[in-house]
């Protein structure tokens, strides 16, 4: 079956999956964020980046960061618990922007061109957060909605281009499903007491809800739903996001 069919056949167990986002303190110690930090350029195979991004994305085999890195491996056995599949999409990236609404999955692209596509069902994803100015801090909100399909960025209102994106752009939302696999129908807009997006226009948040907001902290890790959408936001009390940070997003799934 190809990963678009197994998402239907397998939609109950997909969403029987679903949890809470959260954040894992101190998962990593400082070694091991340099050393992640540092296989972004030893395993770089060329960067992908657009004039008007501000953000840089180092292409690197996740599958070849796991084997160099095999106490990866051993931390995310004892955070997720349950097996996963040994592959792996995802990507670091070095920016200094916040970023819209999102899901990272696969690419339409990356459906076809990884063989392994067509075994595997989404999971969970996480971001390890590597480095970032000193001084600065950085959140990330975790909606209550989760898109079940391929790599999006919801922008109704048309901000983004296609042309400068892997991502599908979509301009109607699809539906989207809460933690109970229940599709939500809120007209609301998300409503976080303290934290603000700037960057993303208001047409373009509704019918999302912030489930939680966490903080990008080197050596821990957030880990939530892989279908879960997800943006940076900042403080109503300190919304200077002068920064520059880097990290790395990865994807997991189970095999069926
Ligand atoms: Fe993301």
């Amino acid at each position: 079956m190809t990963y678009n069919e197994n998402l239907k056949t397998h939609h109950s167990k997909i969403t029987n999956n679903f949890s809470l986002a959260k954040n894992v303190k101190n998962a990593f110690t400082q070694d091991q964020v340099s050393e992640l930090f540092q296989q972004q350029f030893i395993l770089a195979e060329g960067a992908k980046w657009t004039p008007t991004s501000r953000n840089i994305q180092t292409s690197v085999d996740i599958d070849t960061l796991f084997s160099n890195c095999p106490w990866l491996d051993d931390i995310f056995g004892d955070i997720l618990v349950d097996d996963y599949s040994k592959y792996h999409s995802g990507n670091f990236y070095i920016t200094t922007q916040l970023h819209d609404a999102h899901v990272d999955l696969l690419t339409h692209e990356e459906t076809e061109r990884f063989h392994w596509a067509k075994n595997i069902i989404p999971w969970k994803s996480c971001v390890i957060p590597l480095i970032i100015t000193d001084g600065a801090d950085a959140h990330t909100a975790f909606f209550n909605e989760r898109h079940i399909g391929t790599s999006v960025t919801f922008d109704r209102v048309e901000i983004s281009s296609q042309d400068n994106s892997n991502y599908d752009i979509v301009r109607e939302y699809p539906p989207l499903y809460n933690i109970d696999g229940v599709v939500m129908l809120t007209e609301e807009w998300p409503d976080k007491d303290g934290f603000l997006f700037p960057q993303i226009p208001r047409g373009n948040l509704q019918g999302l809800s912030v489930e939680s907001v966490l903080e990008f902290n080197p050596g821990d890790v957030m880990i939530f739903d892989a279908c879960q959408i997800h943006a940076s936001c900042v403080k109503r009390s300190k919304p200077n996001y002068k920064w520059l940070k880097s990290g790395i997003n990865i994807q997991f799934y189970k095999e069926v």
